[in-house]
């Protein structure tokens, strides 16, 4: 009986020692109920005791805009004049509105359109049925900036819509970096700048 004493202390140690650096894979016992546990609404969902009509949060009273985000139908945020596309830009372009443009390009249509507009990118490898579209030729060169703004906005055929993911002046920047992409697949070696030519490659 005597020797018992140090084997059990060295089961509870073993078992505190486990119960402390292993995975938990039991739900923790909760001693203080706080804010793991809480009620939460959905938005426009249905709950009662908030609000009269029900609902758990408010609609947004009519015709107003929140602070900033209010568009008016101007070229700059249609891309339109009038009935017509708008033919140029509305914004100066720039080197680094350009820059901008590859940046964004290079996130959002790379991946269908490839890193020189040709169309090669990863996705119709895998989705045959979307084509994109060859951003270099000459239908595309000559199609009116507000055109193309219409085109990343809302879509077009098979093309999705990225008017939720790309903000309007990255929209325009992307455009400024199309035109960019355009010009170097129509150059002449000869109208490369002096010095920046690589050779072989001429
Ligand atoms: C998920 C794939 C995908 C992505 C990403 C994508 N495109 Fe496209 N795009 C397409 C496809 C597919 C077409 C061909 C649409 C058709 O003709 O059915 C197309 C067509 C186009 C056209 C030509 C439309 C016309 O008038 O025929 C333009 C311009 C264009 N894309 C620009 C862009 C730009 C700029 C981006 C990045 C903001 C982008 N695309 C991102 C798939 C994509």
């Amino acid at each position: 009986m005597s020797n018992r004493g140090p084997v059990i202390s060295m089961v509870f140690a073993a078992a505190f020692l486990t119960g402390c650096s292993g995975v938990q894979r039991v739900t923790p016992v909760q001693i203080w109920d706080d804010m793991k546990h809480q009620q939460k609404f959905k938005a426009q969902a249905p709950v009662d005791g908030i609000f009269a009509d029900g609902r758990s949060n408010r609609l947004v009273p009519e015709d107003t805009v929140a602070r900033g985000h209010f568009r008016d139908d101007s070229p700059y945020n249609t891309g339109m004049d009038g009935a017509m596309y708008v033919g140029k830009m509305p914004v100066p372009v720039t080197l680094d509105l350009i820059k901008q443009g590859q940046a964004k390009f290079n996130i959002y249509c790379t991946p269908c359109h490839d890193q020189t507009g040709m169309g090669h990118g990863i996705v119709p490898t895998r989705v045959p049925a979307w084509q994109p579209s060859n951003l270099t030729e000459q239908r595309l060169v000559e199609a009116a900036d507000g055109d193309l703004f219409n085109v990343i906005t809302n879509g077009r055929r098979t093309m999705p819509p990225y008017r939720f993911q790309i903000v309007t002046e990255d929209r325009w920047a992307i455009i400024a970096y199309v035109r960019a992409l355009q010009r170097a697949a129509h150059a002449k070696p000869e109208e490369v700048p002096a010095g920046t030519q690589i050779a072989g490659l001429n």
